[in-house]
């Protein structure tokens, strides 16, 4: 969480910083702030809110400079204020930082720094750090402060005396830096460097990067010189725009059809799922005894359904695991097990510690994730990337569907490599795999169908989701969407466990969402609707075209699903889920692309 930035160079750096931390504001927005290294010395300005009040608050100030670091913080220590904000000075030293110093409170005794202190961050007690080791030399500075600090981090350091000069390091927290046309740049992922350069590298963990305007050195932490290894950013500039929509949030909704294909297609040969780009043997898939995924959020959710696949169509076991709570509980993987890693950013630090720790018992690990080069692909043995393109918006939606689409093509590679199915069940499968992206587009086009049905939920105080099976997975999704953007409270349950419990809340009036695609739970869901309805609740049914539906079933609001095979009803049932919820959230006026209290990229744990 938290996007840094850093320029020197030629160009104007207060420009460059404000244009970039717009960019990286889905990282955390509850306060940003530049500091400018330059002839007058150095300059900080900074505040509370997003960018655009930084922006404000630049107005008339002196901006000037061609140096500078700027951050937008998701506060972890010390509450949203001016002076929590980053970058944070002490002594001959400024600098920005993402991540946790868990032992901020023993250097603060340490290093006596009680009393000096303006803000109630770790960062500044760090950057007290640097400045007591500071005798001139940054390397020497930064290498005993690193020592000394446990957590994770990744810092951008300005020194009163180092003109026009950007020292980076960082460990777990991502930092990627490039050469632009006029100087060099720094930044917590490529979405801020690609207007500059496709050309980036990503700063290894407890290495110093040194940027200049004649470009970046880069040193292990005993300062020997090292070689940067070069990576091209396949992300264009104009895939980062909201492209005429009012937020990224539809933009992407709406691109699934293209982000979905682009991540199948590519891994089709002669009608077969083939990941031989990638490099995955068939023995990792045809001989683990079982699978543990490992995600968190959507992504989690996005394993919720590959466990319903997998288990369905391979039958072999598969856990589905919280990244947050994988560590507390004494996780049991071996080398028969086959660890599933699903992440859009790659770099959650939950599932990434996870990975670490089941790559060190042995297992063989596949990640699935969106950014190229991200941490989570780095550590895992193999590495699917999903071709969504950038997500900007803090809710994910095209990253789940193309997650989905990978999970989809492993299922058949694995069903392949275990001989498990016929070329006939093979083909079908594919067939109507292939169909996805199209029949995305015909829900896509019955967007303001959604938008009216989203109406009979804008007012509601509580929402409550019900489906079995693969409808239940996909509802734990469309409700966390439905929270994380409308701020409305929802639940999502397994329709026959409603009865235990959760039905004393369903009264008259209480909107629930039932989603029924699944031939063979069919006539149970429709019981458990019936249920609900006769105490009084108000049900939105998505359904497959074509289903008979019985007279009497007395239900007010019906959304006809475009028909697939039972296993892919979850596609086009998972985008009315999102297009309901993103339309709540506008038309309630939220900020649908940053809901309070989130950020794009979860660093700390
Ligand atoms: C919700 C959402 C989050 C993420 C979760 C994991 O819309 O986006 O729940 O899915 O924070 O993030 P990644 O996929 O980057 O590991």
């Amino acid at each position: 969480m938290c996007g840094i930035i850093g320029y020197t160079g030629k160009g104007n750096a207060a420009k460059i910083m404000l244009d970039a931390l717009e960019l990286l504001e889905y990282r955390g927005y509850d306060s940003a702030g530049i500091a400018l290294l330059g002839g007058n010395g150095m300059r900080i300005l900074k505040s509370a809110g997003r960018v655009g009040d930084l922006r404000k608050r630049c107005k008339g100030q002196d901006t000037g400079g061609h140096c500078g670091i700027g951050h937008t913080r998701w506060a972890t220590h010390g509450g949203v204020c001016d002076q929590n904000a980053h970058p944070h000075r002490f002594g001959r030293v400024t600098l920005i930082h993402n991540g946790i110093i868990e032992n901020y409170k023993e250097l603060t005794e340490k290093y006596h720094l009680a009393g000096k202190l303006r803000s109630q961050t770790d960062t500044e007690v760090a950057a007290a750090v640097v400045d007591h080791f500071y005798t001139g030399d940054p390397y020497s500075a930064i290498r005993r402060t690193v020592l000394k600090l446990k957590g994770t981090f990744a810092f951008a350091v300005l020194f009163d005396d180092q003109p026009d000069k950007i020292f980076a390091v960082r460990n777990v927290s991502p930092i990627v830096a490039a050469i632009t046309p006029d100087g060099a740049i720094l930044s917590s992922d490529v979405a801020a460097i690609v207007p500059f350069t496709p050309d980036y590298f990503v700063l290894p963990e407890f290495h110093v990067a040194a940027l200049s305007p004649a470009g970046i050195e880069l040193f292990d932490l005993s300062g020997d010189r090292e070689e940067i290894v070069w990576q091209k950013a396949d992300w264009d500039v104009g895939q980062s725009g909201k492209g005429g929509y009012p937020f990224y949030m539809e933009k992407e909704i709406m691109e699934q059809p293209k982000a979905v294909q682009e991540t199948i297609l590519p891994r089709i040969r002669d009608g077969r799922p083939d990941f031989s780009e990638e490099g995955i043997p068939d023995r990792v898939l045809a001989e683990c005894k079982r699978i543990c995924v490992i995600a968190c959020g959507t992504a989690m959710h996005a394993g919720l359904v590959g466990k319903s696949l997998i288990q369905a169509m391979i039958g072999i076991h598969v856990d589905v695991v919280m990244a947050s709570e994988f560590m507390y509980n004494d996780p049991v993987v071996d080398g028969e097990t086959l660890v599933i890693a699903i992440s859009q950013s790659g770099e959650t630090i939950d599932t990434l510690e996870a990975l670490k720790f089941a790559r060190a018992c042995g297992s063989p690990s596949i990640s699935i994730v969106n950014v190229r080069g991200a941490s989570i692909a780095r550590v895992s043995e193999y590495v699917i990337y999903t071709n969504a393109g950038p997500e900007i918006a803090v809710a994910s939606t095209k990253a789940y569907t193309t997650q989905l689409a990978v999970l989809y093509l492993l299922t058949a590679r694995m069903a392949a490599a275990r001989g498990l199915w016929s070329e006939k069940t093979l083909e079908g499968f594919m067939q109507e795999l292939k169909r996805v992206p199209d029949v995305l587009k015909q829900v896509l086009q019955t967007k303001e169908e959604i938008h009216r049905l989203a109406g009979a939920i804008l007012h509601a105080r509580d929402v409550f989701m019900i489906g079995r099976g693969l409808d239940y997975s996909i509802l734990l999704e469309g409700s966390l969407k439905l929270k994380e953007v409308s701020y409305i409270h929802s639940e999502a349950y397994a329709s026959g466990e409603l009865k235990h419990g959760t039905i004393a809340l369903i009264t008259e009036d209480t909107p629930v969402i039932a989603v029924v695609t699944q031939e063979k739970l069919k006539s149970k869901e429709l019981s458990n609707i019936r249920e609900v309805q006769s105490r009084g609740a108000r049900v939105l049914l998505l359904i497959k075209e074509g289903e008979a539906l019985e007279e009497g079933e007395g239900l007010s609001c019906v959304y006809r699903l475009p028909r697939m095979e039972d296993p892919f009803m979850v596609m086009p049932a998972s985008v009315v889920l999102q297009l309901i919820a993103y339309y709540v959230s506008s038309d309630k006026g939220l900020d649908v692309d940053k809901p309070r209290n989130l950020a794009k990229v979860v660093t700390v744990e």
